[in-house]
């Protein structure tokens, strides 16, 4: 009995042609409990092997659910340890088609250990060499915690579904009603979980973004990142009937921000991240020049920017990524500062907050920032300031810079004076935006180090990048930890 060919033909369809090269392809378990005797399917329900892909060499797997599920037994679990032991020793990425029912029931805790040694397995390559987890089908339970241990998971809509305990035991447990979609549909999971990085809308097309994904990332952590031809950037947006170059002039007006990410970066290079996830935030890989980057930018038009638990713990884990692969990271700010509530503070954003501070901090590739309108308080410094070690900080002319928005700082500062006379309110605000948050004032102190305009910034971030070249060094630099 051979496997159906559909799971090899998957990945022959991601692989370069030619260039899969299978191995295990006979293995069979050896359990003989609950009539397992009479299902011994070849290859145990997974296709293994390496391969390249655009002409890089990698390390690949597929499960069949159509072979006892997919679901993952002892020699299931041995054949891809070999794979990711072969990734550690050839230094070469992982791709996973995973489609599986999780640990194999009948196996008992064979099964269960054949989890623990693919886990153990992803942790020791995490930060060494990109993993990637392509979600083609319903998988549950350890199927789904592979995935979240490695560095990006796409899903394909429809079809896809993860969760650790299955409808039927939800019911059970706590008596609600739900459906594969509901519980771990690629909906959910692009938008309120934040699992799923990337959504296809086939498995061709899952196949394409796993492609385009390796295209950003080095071979491993001691590689360089693959370079592209280089492409000029789209045109800055213009605002306003006078053409505003760059951000909207009334400063209040929300824009998306993934205008100036493209009016920067080389067209058609950019490809965000947890799109639907904290879209506060917004983090995806791009190219200046050809060369990779990572980009970090606050989106005002989702809750004005602000700095949450899910965007802190999102853009976290997105620095980490970029830095353990030596990535260049790219920072635009427009951010008013952390979301005040008690919803914050009960769930923990000192906490989860402290996250991107640490990861920003940690960061050792080339860093560089560009303040777009406004940097205020705990979120300015957040926000790859100086002070935590960004190799240039930039501001756009016009921008505020600031322990707190003019509204609230003068009711502190000159409480007293607003309750003797509230018509001097508008000359209070205006004194403050003169005196504390002129955009001279942080240049004056080196924590920007120049005002550029708009239409320079793409230049001035080309000279950058290049003018830092030699500290991106491909080296280890540490793991990419789930946030
Ligand atoms: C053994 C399994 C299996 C499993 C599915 N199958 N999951 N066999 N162990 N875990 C078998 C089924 O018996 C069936 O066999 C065939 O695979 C197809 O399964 P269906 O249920 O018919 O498929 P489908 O309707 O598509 O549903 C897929 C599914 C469902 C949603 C994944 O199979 C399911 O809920 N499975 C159990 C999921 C689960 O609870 N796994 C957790 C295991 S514990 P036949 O012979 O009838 O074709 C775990 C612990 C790890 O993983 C801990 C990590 C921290």
């Amino acid at each position: 009995m051979t496997l159906p060919a559909t799971r090899t033909q998957r990945l022959e369809a991601l692989v370069d042609p030619g260039s899969f090269r299978e191995f295990g392809s006979q293995a069979r378990h050896r359990v003989t409990a609950f009539g397992m005797d009479r299902k011994r399917p070849a290859g145990d329900g997974v296709v293994t092997g390496t391969a390249r892909i655009d002409g890089r060499p990698a390390g690949v797997f597929a499960q069949d659910p159509s072979a006892l599920g997919g679901s993952l037994g002892e020699v299931h679990a041995a054949k891809i340890t070999a794979v990711l032991d072969h990734a550690a020793r050839a230094r070469v990425p992982v791709i996973g088609l995973l489609d599986s029912g999780g640990a194999r029931i009948q196996e008992g805790v064979a099964a269960l250990d054949g989890y623990g040694s693919i886990f153990f397995r992803n942790v020791a390559l995490s930060g060494r060499v990109p993993q990637l987890s392509v979600v083609l089908g319903a998988c549950a339970g350890g199927a789904v915690y592979s995935p979240a241990l490695t560095d990006i998971v796409i899903m394909q809509r429809g079809t896809a579904h993860m969760f650790v305990t299955g409808p039927k035991v939800v019911r059970a447990v706590t008596f609600e009603d739900v459906t594969l979609e509901e519980l771990g549909g690629s909906r959910i999971h692009a938008s309120a979980s934040g699992v799923a990085h990337l959504v296809a809308d086939d498995a061709d097309h899952a196949l394409d973004l796993a492609r385009a994904v390796l295209g950003y990332l080095p071979t491993s952590c001691w590689d360089e990142a693959p370079l592209a031809p280089p492409v000029d950037p789209e045109p800055m947006p213009r605002w306003g009937p006078d053409g505003t170059v760059g951000v909207p002039a009334d400063h209040r007006m929300p824009y998306d921000v993934r205008g100036i990410v493209r009016g920067v970066v080389d067209e058609g290079s950019f490809l965000e991240l947890q799109e639907q996830f904290a879209g506060n935030i917004v983090t995806g890989f791009a190219r200046v020049e050809g060369r990779p980057v990572g980009v970090v930018a606050n989106q005002p038009q989702v809750l004005a920017g602000c700095l949450d638990i899910n965007a802190s713990e999102k853009g976290a884990r997105f620095v980490r990524l970029c830095d353990a692969f030596g990535l260049p990271l790219l920072v635009l700010v427009d951010v008013p500062g952390f979301l005040p509530g008690l919803g914050q503070e009960a769930g923990g954003i000192i906490r989860k907050g402290a996250k991107l501070l640490y990861a920003f901090a940690e960061a050792t590739v080339p860093r560089m920032t560009v303040v777009l309108r406004k940097a205020f308080g705990g979120a300015y410094i957040v926000m790859n300031s100086k002070s935590l070690g960004a190799d240039r900080v930039y501001s756009w002319p016009g921008a505020e810079l600031a322990v707190m928005g003019a509204e609230g700082a003068i009711d502190v500062i000159f409480r007293r004076d607003l309750e003797a006379d509230p018509s001097r309110r508008a000359e209070l605000l205006q004194r403050y935006r003169d005196e504390a948050m002129a955009p001279h004032l942080p240049a004056e102190r080196l924590s920007v180090d120049e005002v550029v305009a708009p239409d320079e910034t793409r230049d001035v971030v080309v000279e950058t990048l290049a003018g830092l070249e030699r500290a991106l060094e491909p080296r280890f630099r540490h793991d990419n930890l789930p946030q």
